[in-house]
């Protein structure tokens, strides 16, 4: 499965949302994550996050591996996410659109 990880905190420009084929994005009050049972892999939203906060769990930085658990535990907890939102641009996202 695909992973959101720690650039995505206080970011959520939720450009990948709506590129997903599935809708197996869910929204966490300071980051979304991709609930592992239904993502595909068909990597659509890799390229539209500005911050490259996706990353196949194959591919995932050493310092990001615990997002595997929790996109895994947090996804089926969160409502369900499809269209895009005005983003969060917190302190700690450094992207520029
Ligand atoms: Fe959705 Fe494809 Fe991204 Fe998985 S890889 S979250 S199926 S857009
Ligand atoms: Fe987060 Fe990037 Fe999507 S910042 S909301 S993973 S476009």
């Amino acid at each position: 499965a695909h992973i959101v990880a720690e650039p995505c905190f206080d970011c959520k420009y939720t450009d990948c949302v709506v590129v997903c084929p599935v809708d197996c994005f869910y929204e966490g009050a300071q980051m979304l994550f991709i609930h592992p049972e239904e993502c595909i892999d068909c990597e659509a939203c890799v390229p539209e996050c500005p911050v490259e906060a996706i990353f196949h769990e194959d591919n995932l930085p050493d310092e990001w591996k615990e997002f595997v658990a929790l996109n895994a535990e947090e996804a089926p907890k969160c409502p369900v996410i499809t269209e895009k939102k005005a983003p969060l641009e917190g302190p700690s996202c450094n992207a520029k659109k």
